[in-house]
C-alpha cells in the first residue's frame, strides 16, 4: 500500500503556501477540505525561504503549514526543495552553476541548475534533507517524502569531467580497456592519459544532441549522467531513511514518462513509490497516456505508482494551452487508476499570481472560489474517490504479453549514425503497444530485468544492443514454449556499441534462425510491401512496409511473408524460428500498422490469450486489475459521444454508480463504469 495512514486512493497535488500571506492559507485549506482533497506536496520550491544564507535555517512557516494540514486530518507529501538551489548559493560557490550542452557556465536563475556532481551542491542538499527528516519525523502530517522535483539537469563543467574520469578507470580499469571499447582507432582518438578525455557536448564529440562521432563515449556519458543524478537523490535518500526508515519515500520522474535523459528502470530500483507527472496535450492520442501508465507500472514489477502531477485544466507552457474539456480531468484519472495508479494529485492545488506558471491550471483559481467549472469537478472526483475507499488498494493489472523498453537501448539507437535518421526507438515500441492497445489486450512494459517466466508473448523492438547475456535469457523464454517477436536492427551491437562481427542479428541469429546482410534505408517517400503467404498464418494480405528493408537470408528460420519490390523482391521479410518449444518471429522491415496488429492477435490466439473487450469501437479503453478476491474491469469512454458496451448476461457490480447492471450499457461521453466481480 502507499501508505497505510490514507488507506484510499490519495488526492492532492502541489501547493505553494510560501507564495501567499498566511492569511490566505485558512482559507485555502478549507478549500482543500471541500474538494476532498487530503494531500499537499509542499516545500517543492522553498529551498530559498528555507535556507537565507549558509548558516541559517528557517522553518518557521513549514510547521505552520504542517500543523494546519495536521489539524485538518490532511497529509503532507513532503518534498525537500532541492530542485532549485539559492541565488547566495551559486554566488558564494559558483561550482554548483551546470555548464550547458555547448559548454556555457550557466548563471543563477530558473531551476534545476546546479551540476549533479556539484560538492557543494550535494552537502547541502543532503543536509537539508537530514533536517527536515529530523524536524517532522514524528509529524502527524507527514506522509510520504517527495525529493527534489522533476529531476532534470545537464551538464558538462569540469568537476562533471573529473567524476566521468573516475567513473571510467572503475569501469575499464585500464586505458587499454577503454581505447578498446571506444574504438578510438577511428579518426586519431586513442587516449593515452585519463586526463585527456573530455565530456562529449558539441564542443568535442558532437553535431547535435543525438548526433555524435564516438557512440562509445557519448553512451557512456549517458549512463554516467543518469547515474550521477541519480547519486544526488541517493544523499538525501539515504538521509532520510537514516531518519525515517519506515516513511516511504518517492519522487516525480519528468512529464515525458519516456524522459530519454534518466535511466528511469534503474531509478526505479531506490524508489519506495514511482511516481510521474502526466501532462498530456488535446491532442496526445490515449494510446501514448496509457502507454507511459504501463511503463511506469512496470517500474516495480506492477506495483501500484501515483500521479505526482497532472493539470486540473491546462498548462502553461505548451505553445496552446488548451482547457481540458469537462469530463476528461477525470477520465484521464480513472485511466491512471485502471492502468495501476492509487494516487492522484494535481499540479497545482492554487494557482500563482506570478512567475511564468501563473497561469497553469489548479483547484483553486485567481479567484478562490468553490464556483468555478474546475474546482466542481474536482471536487466531485475526490468524493468519488473517497467513496471509493480501499477497494482498489494494491490490485493489479496482469498481462502475458510484454514489451521490452531498455533506456541504453534507446541512446544507442538513436546515437547510431545510419542507417536512418528517421528510426526513433520510442515510437517503435508505441507501435507495438498500439496493436495491442486497440485489441484490447493488456500488456506490460518491462525491463531487461524482468522475469519472462510470466509471459506468453515477448516484444523485443528494435533491440540494436544486446546486453551482456540478455540473449540467453531470451533463448531460455522461447525454448520453454514462449513467443518472442524481434525487428529490424535487432543484435547489431555490445553494449560498447561495437558491431557483433558474427554475422547480423549477432548473439540472436540462431535464436531467430537468420542472417541478415544488408539493411536498405528507404527515403520516406519511397515504400515496398510484404505479402503473407497463405500456408503460413492461413489468411494471403499484402502490406505496405518503408524505413529499413533488410536483406535476410532464413537459416533454420521458415519465410512466412516476402519483399514485393527492388532487387530483394521475393525475398524473407518475416520469419518465423521454431527454437525448443517456442518460436521466434523475425519482421524484417517496418510495416504498416495493420500488419502489426493482425500478427499481434494471430500470436494471441495461438496462445490463447482474449482481449478484454470484443467491441473494436475506437475511443473505448479497457483496464483490468486483480485483487485477491476480486477483478475490477474498468471501460473508458474516450469519445464524444455515447458508447455502447456488452457486459454479458451475469451481473456485475458496478462501482462509481453503485448498483449491480448487466447486458448492454450506455458508457457515456468521457464516462467510466468500474465493474466489479468476484474472483471463484
Ligand atoms: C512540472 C514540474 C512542476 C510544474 C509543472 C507545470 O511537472 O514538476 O513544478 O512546473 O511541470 O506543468
Ligand atoms: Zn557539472
Amino acid at each position: 500500500m502507499i501508505n497505510e495512514k490514507l488507506p484510499k486512493i490519495i488526492y492532492g497535488g502541489d501547493y505553494s503556501p510560501e507564495q501567499w500571506p498566511q492569511e490566505t492559507w485558512d482559507n485555502d485549506m478549507e478549500l482543500f477540505a471541500d474538494a476532498g482533497i487530503d494531500v499537499a506536496t509542499i516545500n517543492v520550491f522553498s529551498w530559498a525561504i528555507n535556507q537565507p544564507d549558509e548558516d541559517t535555517y528557517n522553518f518557521e512557516w513549514l510547521d505552520k503549514v504542517m500543523d494546519k494540514l495536521a489539524d485538518r486530518g490532511m497529509y503532507a507529501c513532503l518534498a525537500t526543495s532541492t530542485a532549485a538551489h539559492p541565488a547566495w548559493m551559486a554566488k558564494r560557490y559558483p561550482e554548483v552553476l551546470s555548464v550547458d550542452f555547448d559548454g556555457r557556465k550557466r548563471k543563477f536563475g530558473m531551476r534545476h541548475n546546479s551540476c549533479p556532481n556539484s560538492p557543494v551542491y550535494r552537502k547541502y542538499s543532503r543536509l537539508m534533507a537530514q533536517k527536515l527528516a529530523e524536524r517532522y519525523r514524528d509529524h502527524p502530517a507527514l506522509l510520504l517524502w517527495h525529493i527534489n522535483n522533476e529531476y532534470i539537469s545537464d551538464c558538462y563543467c569540469d568537476t562533471c569531467a573529473a567524476e566521468f574520469r573516475k567513473w571510467l578507470q572503475r569501469r575499464y580499469g585500464s586505458l587499454q580497456e577503454l581505447n578498446r571499447a571506444w574504438y578510438t582507432a577511428f579518426w586519431s582518438h586513442t587516449f593515452y592519459d585519463w586526463d585527456e578525455i573530455v565530456p562529449p557536448n558539441v564542443q568535442s564529440e558532437h553535431w547535435t544532441p543525438d548526433k555524435t562521432a564516438f557512440p562509445g563515449i557519448s553512451l557512456d556519458y549517458a549512463r554516467f549522467h543518469s547515474e550521477s543524478v541519480l547519486a544526488c537523490y541517493l544523499e538525501e535518500y539515504e538521509a532520510i531513511k537514516a531518519v525515517t526508515p519506515n516513511v516511504k519515500v518517492t519522487t516525480n520522474y519528468h512529464g515525458a514518462g519516456t524522459y530519454k535523459p534518466l535511466d528511469y528502470f534503474e531509478w526505479a530500483k531506490h524508489m519506495d513509490i514511482v511516481a510521474w507527472d502526466n501532462y498530456p496535450s488535446i491532442d496526445t492520442p490515449v494510446s501514448q497516456i496509457a502507454f507511459r501508465h504501463d511503463l511506469m507500472r512496470g517500474m516495480k514489477d506492477g506495483a501500484p505508482y501515483m500521479i505526482m502531477e497532472q493539470t486540473p485544466s491546462q498548462q502553461n507552457w505548451q505553445p496552446y494551452n488548451s482547457l481540458k474539456r469537462p469530463g476528461v480531468m477525470r477520465l484521464l484519472s480513472y485511466q491512471a487508476v485502471a492502468r495501476g495508479a492509487d494516487g492522484i494529485l494535481f499540479f497545482q492545488l492554487k494557482k500563482s499570481r506570478g512567475g511564468c506558471e501563473k497561469f497553469h491550471g489548479a483547484v483553486i483559481d485567481h479567484l478562490p472560489t468553490t464556483e468555478t467549472r474546475v474546482f466542481q469537478e474536482c471536487a466531485a472526483l475526490g468524493q468519488e474517490l473517497k467513496q471509493l475507499g480501499d477497494i482498489l488498494l494494491d490490485s493489479r493489472v496482469s498481462a502475458r504479453v510484454a514489451i521490452l523498453f531498455d533506456w541504453e537501448n534507446w541512446w544507442a539507437v538513436e546515437y547510431s549514425s545510419g542507417p536512418t535518421q528517421q528510426l526513433k526507438y520510442v515510437n517503435e515500441v508505441q507501435k507495438f503497444y498500439d496493436a495491442f492497445f486497440s485489441q484490447h489486450i493488456p500488456v506490460d512494459i518491462i525491463s531487461v530485468d524482468t522475469d519472462l517466466t510470466q509471459y506468453d508473448i515477448v516484444i523485443a523492438p528494435v533491440l540494436y544492443m544486446v546486453k551482456n547475456g540478455y540473449e540467453r535469457k531470451l533463448k531460455a523464454f522461447v525454448e520453454a514454449g514462449g513467443f518472442l517477436w524481434a525487428t529490424f536492427f535487432s543484435g547489431i551491437v555490445n553494449e560498447s556499441d561495437l558491431v557483433t562481427t558474427s554475422g547480423y542479428p549477432g548473439v540472436l541469429r540462431d535464436l531467430l534462425g537468420v542472417w541478415v546482410e544488408e539493411l536498405d534505408a528507404l527515403r520516406p517517400e519511397d515504400s515496398n510491401s510484404l505479402t503473407l503467404h497463405p500456408g503460413n498464418l492461413g489468411f494471403e494480405r499484402t502490406y505496405t512496409c518503408n524505413m529499413i528493408c533488410e536483406v535476410v537470408h532464413p537459416e533454420t528460420a521458415e519465410t512466412v511473408a516476402t519483399y514485393n519490390k527492388d532487387f530483394y523482391r521475393g525475398g524473407a521479410a518475416v520469419t518465423r524460428n521454431r527454437y525448443g518449444s517456442g518460436e521466434a518471429w523475425y519482421v524484417a522491415t517496418n510495416p504498416e500498422q495493420k500488419f502489426i496488429k493482425d500478427l499481434a492477435l494471430v500470436l494471441c490466439e495461438q496462445k490463447g490469450i482474449l482481449p478484454l473487450l470484443d467491441n473494436k469501437e475506437e475511443g473505448i479503453e479497457v483496464s483490468r486489475r486483480y485483487s485477491d478476491s476480486h477483478v475490477f474491469t474498468f471501460y473508458l469512454n474516450h469519445l464524444d459521444e455515447n458508447a455502447t458496451i456488452d457486459l454479458g448476461a451475469a451481473e456485475v457490480f458496478e462501482l462509481l454508480q453503485k448498483k449491480a447492471v448487466s447486458g448492454k450499457q450506455h458508457v457515456p461521453p468521457k464516462g467510466v463504469l468500474i465493474c466489479q466481480q468476484p474472483i471463484r
